[in-house]
């Protein structure tokens, strides 16, 4: 029996293209790391990054982001949106202690089911050398367990 770390990776994907791609890679018997779990949004502008570090107080090791390639959104702009939202959020990265490597922003249309076996893989790889990631749940699990001591802290402070 393999020791080796199998990361946990949540992948937060569009309905119209990547989902679609992700599809076809299993039509296409295309191989790839099975360590994902797809959360399917109608298109990434709608994807709250704050589910990202949801996904990670949740015990996720990674998270792919992926839509349509820019000028195929099936909503015109939802993911020029997304992707100004990631380089906004990839600032707080570092100060929230989680390494960019963590996340992998990507475009993968309904043709590219070999690109998406790519995108799993590569970011499976990334994470597996990074190791578990388990800091941020850690502080999340605190600070959900000490709300009242926080908020006594915070009238102290006023
Ligand atoms: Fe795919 Fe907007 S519909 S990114």
């Amino acid at each position: 029996m393999s020791t080796e770390f199998e990361p946990k990776i949540l992948a937060f994907v569009c309905n119209w293209c990547t989902y679609a791609g992700a599809d076809l890679t299993g039509t296409s018997r295309i191989k790839y790391a099975s360590n994902v779990k797809i959360v399917r949004f109608p298109c990434t502008g709608r994807i709250d990054f704050m589910l990202l570090l949801k996904a990670f107080a949740g015990g996720a090791d990674g998270v792919i982001v992926s839509g349509c390639h820019p000028n195929d959104c099936h909503y015109t702009s939802g993911n020029f949106h997304a992707r100004r939202r990631w380089m906004l959020f990839r600032g707080l990265l570092d100060f929230l202690g989680i390494d960019v490597r963590r996340i992998q922003f990507s475009w993968v249309s309904a043709a590219e089911g070999a690109k998406w076996a790519e995108v799993v893989n590569k970011t499976v790889a990334d994470v597996r050398e990074l190791g578990p990631y388990s800091e941020y749940k850690k502080a999340a699990e605190f600070l959900a367990g000490n709300e009242d001591v926080l908020l006594k802290e915070q009238e102290v402070a006023q």
